[in-house]
């Protein structure tokens, strides 16, 4: 396999677990239910749409590079519980930044492959980032969060 043809079969497993992404999210923001709903619908469709951003950004690269976008995705986790919702959400998100670190090592030495990709990779690290602060102290659907700091 050229490095050309390396490169666009590691960004289709990028795409479709991008439109894993488009699916997983979606699918929470459609069945998070409860007072925390008011807060998280938006918070997972929000993040559907930067997947499907980054799906498109993804399949028009592979075609530029003479390949053909996978239109297919991955098994998708779903669950009714917000505490699970948010813990598969980092594990996503920490999946995504691992596919992205691998593509930029197979695009050492194309400049502006490196930055498209950085780009891309910046704003999964801050998914891991956000999901990890809302993870962080497990209390995520506890309205008591706050008070033990608060004194
Ligand atoms: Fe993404």
């Amino acid at each position: 396999m050229s490095n050309n043809e390396e490169i666009i079969a590691h960004l289709n497993e990028c795409l479709k677990h991008e439109w894993t992404g488009v699916a997983q999210y979606s699918q929470a923001s459609f069945i998070v239910e409860g007072v925390w709903r008011e807060v998280y619908a938006d918070t997972f469709l929000e993040n559907a749409e930067e997947s499907f951003n980054h799906a498109k950004l993804v399949g028009n690269k592979i075609v530029a590079l003479g390949g053909v976008p996978a239109a297919t995705r991955n098994e998708i986790k779903q669950t009714r519980d917000l505490q699970e919702i948010l813990q598969n959400s980092l594990e996503f998100e920490s999946k995504a930044v691992e596919m992205y670190n691998k593509a930029l090592e197979l695009a050492e030495g194309n400049r502006a492959l490196v930055v498209f990709l950085e780009n891309i990779l910046e704003e999964e690290q801050e998914g891991v980032d956000e999901f990890t602060k809302l993870l962080r102290n497990s209390q995520a659907t506890s309205s008591s969060s706050i008070d033990s700091k608060t004194a």
